[in-house]
């Protein structure tokens, strides 16, 4: 099978820790009419042994809560970067790389809170009051550990990689789902 192959070849690709644990078949781990995205094909876990003890506690209330309806490799492996427009101003002097592409880092101010309020919306939803804040909490600090400073490089690469491989097989859906950022794309002529 196509996704299988895939997988086996994403993880042996990916050297890092990280980034081990994926969904076995993502479509499968999706509940009909969720959608399916480049990041249902990544990782399903997250590495928070270094995270500090609350950012722990939110994780396990993520994990358990987001899984719902896709699989947590949808948040995990998002493009979705909160930056403050005050971060955003320093971030800009010191990784300018990170403004360039945002199939790889979408940044703007409460996006993850906008997301977070958007999935409690749906019917079904499991996540209920103080979840939301814990959640959106945990994604937007996680988020700044693994898409900037050190880890900057290895998330492009990773993300990039499922980017790349979702275009080529779902090539529709991927037009569909990048569309403004296609045009964005154009405009700033991005080299790889
Ligand atoms: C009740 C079902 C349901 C639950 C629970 C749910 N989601 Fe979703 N999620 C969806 C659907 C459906 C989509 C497809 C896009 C849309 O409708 O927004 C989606 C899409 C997403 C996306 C991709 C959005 C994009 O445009 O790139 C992210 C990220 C996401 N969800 C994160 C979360 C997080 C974080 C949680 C837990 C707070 C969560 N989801 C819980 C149904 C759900």
């Amino acid at each position: 099978m196509r996704i299988k192959k895939l997988v086996v070849s994403a993880l042996v690709l990916s050297g890092l820790c990280v980034f081990n644990v994926r969904a076995e078949d993502p479509v499968a781990g999706n509940k009909p009419g969720s959608g399916l995205y480049p990041n249902d094909f990544g990782p399903i876990e997250i590495d928070v042994s270094g995270y500090p003890k609350e950012m722990k506690q939110n994780y396990r209330l993520f994990a358990f809560k987001c899984a719902a309806c896709h699989t947590i490799a949808r948040p995990i492996n998002s493009q979705y970067l909160e930056l403050s427009a005050e971060e955003q101003a320093a971030a800009k002097t010191r990784e300018p790389e990170i403004f360039k592409n945002a199939k790889i880092w979408h940044i703007e101010d409460h996006i993850w809170s906008r997301y977070v309020k958007r999935m409690m919306a749906k019917p079904g939803c499991p996540v209920q009051g103080e979840d939301g804040k814990k959640i959106w909490q945990f994604l937007a600090y996680d988020s700044r550990i693994r898409k900037t400073g050190a880890q900057r490089q290895a998330w492009k690469a990773h993300r990039k990689k499922l980017v790349d491989d979702f275009r080529t097989n779902y090539h529709e859906t991927y037009e569909k789902i990048f569309l403004e950022d296609n045009d964005k794309e154009e405009e700033s002529h991005e080299k790889h």
